[in-house]
């Protein structure tokens, strides 16, 4: 699927103090010259800011790890988690529509939101609360059809379940993510069948579900106040490099064989592999003796 930056572009972008705060952050994490290991981090809290994945922020995100503006592109370009246009502002609602929610019924699901959504997708509702698009298998492929909405997978759907889902989520509420048949999890629908001793103990929702209950981000935009920034040596003097330990002095040849052993072997590829007994036959077997002095 071609994905383009959306025709119509705000003409800046700036990060809030505090997320700019977070970003610096972020940079701090990775040695100098790996700042752009930052990026995805960087996209994704430009995202929640504005809802979508500007020209301007793409770009402000690139100024600020010293990257080419293509290389910031190609990035969000790829990943379907950023988007590059507007979406809902309740939710985004991505459709899986890869093979096994196919088989299940993911086109039954499309077609509810061309209905109550849009008839194309990345187009906003009439009431500007709603956008999807259909995407690539999210993984959860024992619970299909599945949707991602906001920020959490919705599972085991039928069209009545995804119509109730949007009618609620319009309605303010944010509906408990995770298997929506009854099932807890991937278990099959009749119960367990081996592991039985895991029912006991276990929590309200599945793991995932119940992270989802307890953040509450399903739909929210992080912005920040849900984690405190943990980069406690941010406006701390940096550490001085630590001295290279002093050289030990240069061994007899006796001994300066079993040191060379001592250097960790390089992993080797089939075809490294191959080529290594020619490499070897060039070497000695190894290091040559010291001659025996007078005095032995
Ligand atoms: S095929 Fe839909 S989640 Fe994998």
């Amino acid at each position: 699927m071609l994905r383009r930056l959306h025709p119509v572009q705000p003409d800046s972008f700036a990060f809030t103090p505090a997320n700019l705060e977070w970003a610096k952050g972020q940079i701090s994490k990775y040695p100098e010259g790996r700042q752009a290991s930052a990026i995805i981090p960087l996209l994704w809290r430009a995202q929640e800011q504005e809802g979508w994945l500007t020209r301007k922020a793409i770009e402000t995100v690139a100024d600020m790890l010293g990257m080419a503006y293509i290389r910031a592109l190609e990035v969000a370009t790829f990943y379907f988690m950023f988007q590059l246009q507007p979406v809902g502002s309740v939710a985004h609602v991505q459709i899986c529509g890869t093979t096994s929610c196919m088989i299940c019924g993911a086109e039954d699901l499309i077609a509810v939101c061309k209905e109550l959504i849009a008839p194309a997708p990345h187009t906003l509702s009439k009431d500007g609360k709603f956008s999807w698009e259909e995407v690539e298998c999210m993984g959860a492929c024992a619970n299909a059809p599945m949707a991602q909405i906001g920020k959490d997978y919705y599972e085991d759907l039928t069209p009545a379940k995804l119509r109730d889902l949007i009618a609620r989520f319009s309605k303010g509420e944010v509906p408990v993510p995770g298997p929506q048949n009854g099932r807890y999890a991937a278990e099959p629908l009749s119960g367990l069948t081996t592991l039985k001793d895991f029912e006991s103990g276990r929590q309200q929702y599945n793991a995932s579900a119940q992270l989802a209950v307890d953040i509450g981000d399903t739909v929210k935009r992080i912005d920040g106040t849900e984690v405190p920034i943990l980069t406690p040596w941010l406006g701390k003097p940096a550490k001085a490099a630590a001295k290279p330990a002093p050289r030990a002095k240069a061994a007899p040849a006796e001994t300066a064989a079993p040191a060379a052993k001592a250097t960790a072997p390089r992993k080797t590829t089939t075809k490294a592999k191959a080529e290594a007994p020619a490499d070897a036959a060039a070497k000695p077997a190894r290091a040559p003796r010291a001659k025996k002095t007078d005095k032995e």
